[in-house]
């Protein structure tokens, strides 16, 4: 027989409906867990309008995503109307990120990279991309990816990610970062510092004739020195006319993620890095990923070119290099 009484919390709790560890037989959801220093989710405003002049993606008005047959390989084309999707993203980000500050809520930001977006001839794409309400996702502490910008205020101590995608010229460009909010312990500085210092290393890890799973080995391998997670259920993806193509770029060394990378592929690197666990849990919204041990999480992505002899990072600005690079350390 068990002993409710003598059990201890497990390190990665159960998932909300899964029995509590402490052997009552209750879910969890209904006997341990509590909501204290998690996220609550906010309330989420109506959907903002685009106004008519902005050419709007397919699935702006249905909200249903439906995929066809696109290429790997981009024409040069393609690749320069990427290259204008991809540097209006990362201006959107960078005057997203010099917005944050405490007491404003995430709504507010939404407002503002919504209008930014439009200012510049750009439909967000994130707007009803499978029935996603909101223009940006907003993901603080310990969400993951995919928060919902709502009525929640930032508070000091905060961090933020921001994923900006802007689609124009009929292609999408895909960037995010990690924000403080106001000052931010010594743990959470590091954390934002190492999944950015990952995030460079896996795009250093693109080499043409290289396999894809070169990427995640780089970034896996930063990631374990500090003994932190990788998150494995979010991944980077394709890019291109679609939002998301068959592309698919793990973070964690998986041998079988064996495409080779070619000259022209598009693709996004976006490592999701934690303080505890690789595992995580959705909210009811089934968007909101948080981690399952609600240890905050960073994350970084860049839209990446492959060339002939290295990576374009099509959203680094002009003559991006990795701050990380061996000449740059
Ligand atoms: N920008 C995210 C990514 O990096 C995708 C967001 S999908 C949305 O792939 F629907 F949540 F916007
Ligand atoms: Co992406
Ligand atoms: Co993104």
């Amino acid at each position: 027989m068990n002993n409710p009484a003598a059990a201890q919390p497990p390190a990665v709790p159960p998932a909300a409906n899964d029995a509590c560890w402490c052997g009552s037989g209750r879910k969890y959801k209904r006997c341990h867990k509590t909501t204290e220093g998690r996220i609550e989710p906010g309330t989420i405003s109506p959907m903002l309008t685009v106004p008519a002049h902005i050419v709007k993606p397919p699935y702006a008005e249905t909200g249903k995503v439906t995929r066809w047959q696109e290429s790997a390989v981009k024409s040069p084309e393609i690749i320069e109307r990427m290259r204008i999707a991809c540097s209006t993203a990362a201006e959107v980000l960078r005057l997203a990120g010099e917005f944050v500050r405490p007491g404003i809520t995430t709504d507010e930001i939404d407002v503002y990279v919504h209008n930014l977006c439009i200012e510049r001839g750009a439909y967000p794409s994130p707007l009803n991309y499978s029935g996603y309400p909101k223009s940006v996702c907003t993901s603080v502490n310990e969400v993951i990816c995919h928060g919902i910008p709502d009525s929640r205020v930032l508070q000091e101590g905060d961090i933020i990610n921001l994923d900006v995608t802007c689609y124009m010229n009929g292609v999408h460009g895909d960037t995010n970062a990690t924000f403080a909010v106001g000052e931010i312990d010594k743990e959470s500085r590091d954390l934002i510092a190492i999944t950015e210092e990952c995030t460079w290393r896996g795009i250093e890890a693109v080499v043409p004739g290289r396999p894809l799973s070169d990427i995640g080995k780089a970034i896996e391998t930063r990631a374990k020195q500090d003994q932190m997670g990788v998150i494995r259920a979010f991944i980077g993806h394709g890019i291109g006319e679609q939002f998301h193509t068959d592309i698919q770029v793990l973070h964690y060394y998986d041998k079988s993620n064996n495409t080779i990378m070619r000259p022209g592929m598009t693709f996004t690197i976006e490592p999701m890095i934690s303080l505890g666990t690789y595992q995580h849990r959705m909210w009811k919204d089934d968007w909101t990923a948080v981690t399952a041990d609600g240890k905050r999480t960073a994350q970084f992505e860049h839209t990446v070119l492959v060339t002939d002899t290295g990576v374009d990072v099509l959203t680094g600005g002009i003559g991006a290099a990795s701050p990380f690079a061996p000449w740059n350390r």
